[in-house]
């Protein structure tokens, strides 16, 4: 193999910056030249390619976002642009595309695989939806500005004596919400995978109060509720002062933290090992600590649901 081709693809994550350092790196070192494709499968129909020399990736392992830009492509999901995507590559000389993204950028590098590039992906969203492998790119990075939102917010509910819903992302994963409330001590933590009532979060909050607890947090997954609208539940049915924070994208950027870097640089070297081995059709990922390549098949079988302990856990230190 000679050249290869990377790209980032669906919600940016921090890290995904290291990842591609990574890879132009670890290619470079081993000989190979590399293209960068901005904006993701758009860019890969556009044909939107720049050659990435050593330099190109000089004092981004820092920054959050992707230097290679990101977009969610609905002309790629169609087969006529899975063809198209294939031959701009073809006809640019890459025989090999990494790729950085969640469960539907996986997917079109799937699609690439049959139609015979060697294709690698490299699980990076702050999700952490993908399965079969220790951890996403981003996902350390997401909880931890998560937490510290929430510490800050912790000060004045404090103050004022107030009950808070914050609200964190996960589309259909409440990951990032269990980590958070966990590691912020929350009241409760609604997340899509485990049914809940209103009800109860509200006869909790009134157990506490009755205790003497002068202020709460609730931390809501994007995926299980509106945070918006949980606080007008609460607020109706206790009479409690309530605030709603949306951390929303906040959690998306930043700089990426030292393990979110390392597991970046880990998986994005490994991605161009693999190329180079005539690996395709798998996410390059660690499995207790160890790098392994995972076909894409299994992955799309294994989503990672929330440790039934880590619930658990949750509710128990929150009584
Ligand atoms: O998949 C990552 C994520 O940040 C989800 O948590 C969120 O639901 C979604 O992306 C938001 O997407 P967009 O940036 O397109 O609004």
């Amino acid at each position: 193999i000679r050249k290869i081709g990377v790209l980032t693809s669906g919600g940016d994550a921090p890290g995904m910056n290291a990842g591609v350092r990574a890879v132009v790196r670890k290619a470079i070192y081993h000989g190979l030249e590399v293209v960068g494709i901005r904006r993701g499968y758009a860019g890969l129909l556009d044909g939107d390619f720049r050659p990435m020399p050593l330099e190109s990736v000089g004092d981004i392992i820092q920054r959050g976002g992707t230097c290679l830009y990101t977009a969610r492509c609905l002309e790629f999901m169609t087969e006529e642009g899975q063809r198209r995507g294939y031959q701009r590559l073809v006809d640019a000389g890459i025989e090999g595309l990494v790729v950085f993204g969640g469960d539907g950028s996986f997917h079109g590098a799937q699609k690439l695989h049959e139609l015979g590039i060697r294709t690698i992906g490299v699980p990076s969203t702050i999700d952490n939806d993908i399965g079969a492998c220790d951890a996403n790119i981003g996902f350390d990075t997401a909880v931890q500005t998560a937490i510290q939102a929430i510490d800050k917010i912790r000060d004045t509910a404090t103050s004022h004596e107030r009950t808070y819903v914050i609200e964190v992302m996960g589309r259909s994963a409440g990951h990032i919400a269990l980590a958070a409330g966990l590691a912020g001590g929350a009241e409760s933590v609604l997340i899509p995978e485990v049914p809940y009532k209103l009800e109860d979060v509200v006869a909790k909050l009134q157990r506490g109060v009755a205790r003497g607890k002068k202020h709460s947090i609730i931390v809501v997954a994007e995926g299980a509720a509106h945070g918006v609208e949980v606080g007008r539940y609460i607020e109706e049915h206790t009479g409690f002062d309530t605030r709603v924070t949306v951390l929303g994208h906040v959690q998306r950027g930043g700089a990426p933290s030292a393990v979110d870097r390392v597991l970046a640089s880990r998986l994005g070297a490994y991605a161009v090992e693999l190329c180079m081995q005539g690996v395709s059709g798998a996410m390059a990922a660690t499995q207790n600590g160890e790098l392994v390549a995972v076909p894409f098949d299994e992955v799309f079988r294994s989503e990672r649901k929330p440790a039934q302990e880590l619930c658990e856990l949750a509710e128990i230190l929150s009584i």
